[in-house]
């Protein structure tokens, strides 16, 4: 295994400890804005990462969520890490949350694992060398059409206050496939296509450490992750589409169907 992909499942697992501990024991929680969670345990799980990373590779640029840091941007390596994924689930005792961390070299994703330390799944990838899933090569579904598939988004709550369209590319996707899921964990939902579970996945206002894990284990399964426009996406865009491969076409022009749509009825 190469020795980033080493470090990055090592760490995670560690981390992993943290917040499985922090969901069997009595929360704090705190907000940072108006309804953002952050809880003691997404700062414990940062901290054991961070430190890892630093003395492993001090000349490497760390983007974490919740603000530690590690050689100055620009560094050809830099790790994005989300300590806890799917913090409002934790909060709540749902168990639908992981830890995130990705490594990219020069802007591209290489190296990225997602753990759901309450169902014990690891999902791991690295740039050639394919995806796993608990050790095991895992592909995208071969579902090839919308109408047969599940697909999953997510309402990130630090834009709730704001007019979004997702509510209605979430009634309009749920008339045209099997179902919306909506689990509140972006990681795990990238990784939940990338084994074959869900067709497809988008979502507006993702940060780089929610998505550049899950970006690197769906394209080493075999799927494919542009924005809604079927534009490259680069961890932390505006808006992310990723799916099956198969399905992809299909979604983003049922995406430009309900914008215009949705822009007809707001001339009338
Ligand atoms: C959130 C989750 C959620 C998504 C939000 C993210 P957090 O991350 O990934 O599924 O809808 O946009 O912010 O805040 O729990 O790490
Ligand atoms: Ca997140
Ligand atoms: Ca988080």
């Amino acid at each position: 295994m190469n020795e980033f992909l080493q470090l990055a499942m090592d760490t995670a697992a560690e981390a992993a400890t943290i917040v499985r501990a922090g969901a069997e024991a009595p929360k704090k929680i705190e907000y940072k804005g108006d309804v953002d969670l952050v809880t003691d345990t997404d700062k414990r799980s940062e901290a054991a990462i961070v430190a890892r990373i630093r003395q492993m590779f001090p000349d490497h640029a760390i983007v974490a969520e919740e603000g530690s840091e590690g050689a100055p941007r620009g560094a050809k390596y830099c790790w994005y890490i989300d300590p806890l994924d799917g913090t409002t689930n934790f909060a709540h005792g749902y168990p639908c949350f992981a830890v995130s961390i990705a490594l990219q070299e020069n802007d591209v994703p290489i190296v990225g694992v997602v753990v759901n330390p309450m169902s014990g799944e690891t999902f791991s990838a690295a740039k050639g060398e394919g995806a796993r899933l608990n050790g095991k090569p895992i592909r995208v579904s071969s579902t090839p059409k919308l109408a047969t598939s599940l697909v999953s988004t997510g309402f990130p709550t630090h834009l709730l206050k704001q007019r979004s369209r997702n509510i209605e590319y979430y009634w309009g996707f749920t008339l045209r496939s099997h179902g919306v899921r909506r689990d509140g964990s972006a990681a795990l939902d990238l990784c939940t296509v990338a084994c074959g579970r869900f067709e497809g996945f988008w979502e507006f206002g993702l940060n780089s450490w929610d998505t550049a894990a899950g970006m690197v284990i769906i394209q080493e399964a075999g799927g494919k992750v542009t924005d809604l426009n079927g534009e490259p996406y680069r961890p932390g865009g505006h808006d992310i589409l990723a799916s099956n491969g198969l399905v992809h076409d299909e979604m983003r022009e049922l995406a430009a169907e309900i914008n215009k749509k949705a822009a007809a009825q707001r001339s009338e």
